[in-house]
């Protein structure tokens, strides 16, 4: 069979691993914005080409013969790319347009949620001018203001974090609406711990993954900008140190909930994989955001302990015939080593060399390969995973990983360790024990 592999990032890297694990006779072909070396090997051929190049990725589609794709990053997917691809005879693990703006657009994400009654909505408002944006701000007192469009994870700020003062988020969301000239969404500041589930969706039945906690600001101790997502982890039993099985099974609900909508909605329904982005806060387990796609890290953490074969799921979520799913019962910490600078100044071009990482898997992300050198390019360039039976062993194999890489380069190495993880379990009993806040 041939697959083919749109985006160029360590979830790509994961997804093209688990692919060429399959049982099945697969050829893998990739359209990538860079020249992963860790996709390239895995690849019988690749075209080096911005995924949201339409017409390049149907054209390669075409003159390789793909029978299925699947589709890594955000961005094509709200340019269309299902839609042209399945016109072409090409079956997609991923969304049609239409479907997509559970990601693409954060106010019809919302609305569809109101009007399909799915729990776990904050309170929101949609503006497109700033008075009633701005009095609606003082109404809530304590904000989250977020673009409706696609932001690489960046566009999105909350009080307390990258906006001080109501002031501040006013000025933000004003400042939004007059050089966009598109809608904002504000909502009321969610206080908790975060996690995410992530699912593969055959359109009507749809099979979850463990819970992961990504970290996204760029320092240690969750200082810092916000980033793609510096790190993340999972435990055996697929839960986290800080929810029950309650709160887990809250977010799937709310998932199966979208997707069952999603049908109402559209003559497809949803297919592919959902992201559900969840937090625990005083009043219960809240949607932060879903994603139309595996996420960035996460997909590193799951995937190496998916046990059913890949390609079957893929081909089970285009058929709409998902088989079940089992994941091994082992703990994995995902870190990511990212150029110095990153995100606001980058350094590309900077050498890594990889030596013994020891027993930590290794996903190449965004860099370059020349000459048989790597080179970091503008995100995050190469991710280490560790794997064991606890959390403790996990991140001991990350860090020997993150030891056998050299250049210059940032990484948070606090990501999975015991300190952490206490400080999180904390202050997530401390917020179970406020009244909720509605
Ligand atoms: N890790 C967050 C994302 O993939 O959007």
């Amino acid at each position: 069979m041939r697959v083919l592999l749109v985006g160029a990032g360590g979830r790509e890297h994961a997804i093209a691993t688990s692919i060429k694990a399959s049982s099945r006779d697969v050829e893998l072909y990739a359209v990538m914005g860079n020249r992963n070396p860790g996709i390239v090997r895995l690849c019988s051929g690749f075209l080096i080409a911005k995924e949201t190049d339409l017409e390049k990725v149907n054209t390669y589609a075409a003159k390789i013969g793909a029978e299925i794709a699947i589709i890594g990053p955000e961005a094509p997917l709200g340019e269309g790319i299902v839609d042209l691809l399945e016109e072409n005879g090409v079956r997609c693990v991923a969304p049609s347009r239409d479907a997509s703006q559970i990601e693409t657009d954060k106010a019809w994400a919302r609305q569809f949620m109101v009007n399909h009654s799915i729990r776990g909505v904050p309170e929101f408002g949609v503006f497109d001018e700033k008075k009633s944006a701005l009095n609606f701000i003082d109404e809530l007192g304590d904000v989250a203001v977020k673009p409706t469009w696609l932001t690489g994870g960046k566009g999105v700020r909350t009080m307390g974090d990258q906006l001080e003062t109501l002031d501040d988020a006013k000025r933000y969301a004003a400042k939004l609406l007059e050089d966009n000239k598109r809608p904002v969404v504000i909502e009321e500041n969610l206080k908790g711990e975060e996690f995410t589930i992530q699912a593969f969706v055959d359109g009507k039945k749809i099979r979850v993954s463990p819970a992961v906690q990504d970290h996204k600001r760029a320092y240690e101790g969750d200082l810092g900008p916000n980033t793609g997502g510096m790190g993340s982890y999972s435990c055996p039993d697929g839960l986290l140190p800080f929810i029950t099985e309650t709160d887990y099974e809250e977010g799937v609900s709310i998932m199966r909930d979208t997707v069952r909508a999603m049908r109402d909605e559209f003559d497809r329904g949803y297919r592919g994989i959902l992201y559900g982005q969840f937090i625990l806060t005083s009043s219960g387990v809240k949607l932060i955001e879903f994603n139309a796609r595996f996420g960035d890290p996460e997909a590193m953490n799951i995937l190496p302990l998916l046990e059913t074969d890949f390609v079957e799921v893929m081909e089970g979520v285009v058929d709409g015939n998902l088989p079940d799913t089992t994941y091994s019962a082992m703990a994995t910490v995902c870190k990511y080593v990212v150029p110095k600078g990153y995100p606001a100044n980058p350094k590309k071009g900077t050498k890594l060399t990889v030596g013994d990482i020891g027993s930590a898997k290794l996903f190449y992300a965004s860099v370059n390969e020349v000459d048989g050198e790597i080179y970091t390019g503008t995100s995050r360039s190469i991710a280490v995973v560790g794997i064991a039976e606890d959390l403790v062993e996990a991140e001991q194999i990350a860090e020997r990983g993150l030891s056998g890489i050299s250049g210059e380069f940032d990484c948070r190495h606090d990501i999975g360790t015991r300190d952490l993880i206490k400080k999180k379990v904390k202050r997530m009993r401390e917020i179970r024990s406020q009244k909720p806040s509605s």
